[in-house]
């Protein structure tokens, strides 16, 4: 018998503890038929009570949903990540590990073990589903069953980390990403990987970083991969002081270093600007001399406490900005897209690093609570269009589905998750991607809620 979960966990953010398909979901309206692929969810969920101060996004166990959809039908899938925490915490029946920011409340069995959960994002490439997790290597599963295959080390070219979000570029097929040159938790240099759009690792290139941070996400253009640095800071010797292992410390500058695609470390173009964290990319491109980079920026991360151990209140919510960087001159000229606030920005992938129009993001409507609102961002006008599900509803990162592939930039489908907290269940909606603010054309009704997660992805078939 397992501890009951504490009462911190609210509303959506309950575990599910369910595992199981759905073969033939209802449908109100029609799916095209065009439509064909799988929306893959991700995020944590843990399968246990947790042992101390429950930091959500880097500590739950991640469970998969995906959303098979061909023929106007979907069958619906969702599966534990089987990571080796979760499999010795299973065994144990209760959890191990202590949480990322109370370590110390590690039970003796857990010392050894992985904090890799598994639960960030789902990125596809190289003919893999891979489940990715901060500071971890990625772990790959079924398209279709979400069974879990095991860790990816990709042949062994990468042999301690990949970043939660790599980039895919959609004229090479090369991914290109970073990660941690040694393995979590001992300080290093980041690593920049190129991977073929076989899956071979065919560049490896270390690069010195202005200090030791989250990085968490990244910028790619045509002929420049962007790593990012802000403040929120690794510390072993505070956290063995007994402090917060990761902190955000407010006086140091935010860094993006700018590296030619294939290049070394030698390469690498720093540009400072004044602290800030920048959470998500949306996209980015050139403008001639110039790189224009899209970003959930916030003041300050909300994730972190200060190096004292202390949460501050009363933040400031994030929203899409736009970074105009003069490598040059070595400035950042920024500017916010308007007044609403977002996280988790999505666009058409198919046109990752080149100039586009239309990006989407989660969002908040007014009152902020959970996220409850779409975002449609149209760069050319200047326009934004949101959905609203509704009172006590909720959403998630949604995914943009091309109506074909020779269809225009921004022509296909968003489709995003709805928890409709008064039937305590959720929806898939469908949505005109150009027309998120007129009603969904389908949705798929689940019999179940589907927890607050992370990020997705959409393959096509
Ligand atoms: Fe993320």
């Amino acid at each position: 018998m397992s501890k009951p979960f504490p009462d911190t966990f609210q509303g959506n953010a309950i575990p599910w503890l369910l595992e199981g398909e759905a073969h033939d979901l209802p449908i109100t309206g029609a799916l095209p038929p065009t439509l064909r692929g799988t929306f893959f969810r991700n995020g944590p969920n843990p399968q246990f009570a947790p042992r101390g101060h429950y930091a959500n996004w880097y500590d739950g166990d991640g469970m998969v949903h995906a959303f098979h959809i061909d023929d106007g039908r979907v069958r619906y899938v969702n599966r534990w990540v089987l990571t080796e925490r979760f499999r010795a915490e299973r065994d144990a029946g209760q959890a191990l590990l202590g949480t990322l920011f109370e370590p110390q409340s590690v039970a003796p069995e857990g010392e050894s073990l992985s904090r890799n959960a598994a639960n960030a994002t789902i990125v596809c490439h190289g003919g893999k589903v891979l489940a990715t997790w901060e500071t971890g290597l990625p772990h790959e599963i079924d398209p279709m069953t979400l069974e879990t295959r095991g860790l990816h080390d990709f042949g062994g070219a990468i042999p301690h980390d990949m970043m939660v979000h790599p980039k895919i570029d959609p004229v090479s097929g090369e991914m290109h990403l970073f990660g941690r040159t040694a393995p979590h938790p001992a300080p290093g240099n980041m690593t920049y990987h190129v991977v073929d759009r076989s899956g071979a690792v065919t560049h490896t290139a270390e690069v010195a970083v202005p200090y030791d941070s989250m990085t968490h996400d990244m910028f790619m253009t045509e002929n420049f991969v962007i790593l990012t640095v802000f403040p929120a800071v690794y510390d072993e010797a505070r956290a063995q002081a007994g402090g917060p292992y990761v902190a955000w410390e407010q006086d140091r500058e935010s860094f993006l270093g700018i590296l030619p695609k294939g290049g070394t470390g030698e390469d690498i173009t720093w540009v400072s600007f004044p602290s800030c964290w920048g959470s998500h990319t949306m996209n980015a491109y050139e403008d001639g001399d110039k790189l224009i980079c899209d970003v959930i920026r916030y003041p300050r991360a909300m994730l972190f406490p200060d190096p004292d151990g202390s949460w501050p209140t009363g933040l400031e919510f994030p929203a899409l900005h736009r970074w105009t960087v003069d490598p040059k001159a070595g400035t950042v000229d920024e500017r916010r897209f308007d007044d609403a606030n977002g996280e988790m920005p999505i666009m058409d992938v198919r046109f990752r690093g080149r100039p586009y129009r239309h990006g989407y993001s989660a969002g908040w409507s007014g009152a902020v609570r959970g996220l409850d609102a779409i975002h449609h961002y149209d760069w050319q006008t200047g326009v934004r269009r949101t959905f609203v599900p509704g009172d006590g509803c909720l959403v998630q990162e949604p995914a943009f589905a091309p109506a074909g592939p020779d269809a225009a930039e921004g022509e296909g489908y968003l489709l995003a998750l709805v928890y409709r907290g008064a039937e305590n269940r959720s929806d898939l909606v469908v949505f005109d991607a150009q027309a998120i603010d007129q009603e969904p054309i389908a949705t798929v009704t689940l019999p179940h809620r589907i927890v607050t997660g992370l990020h997705g992805a959409w393959l096509p078939r």
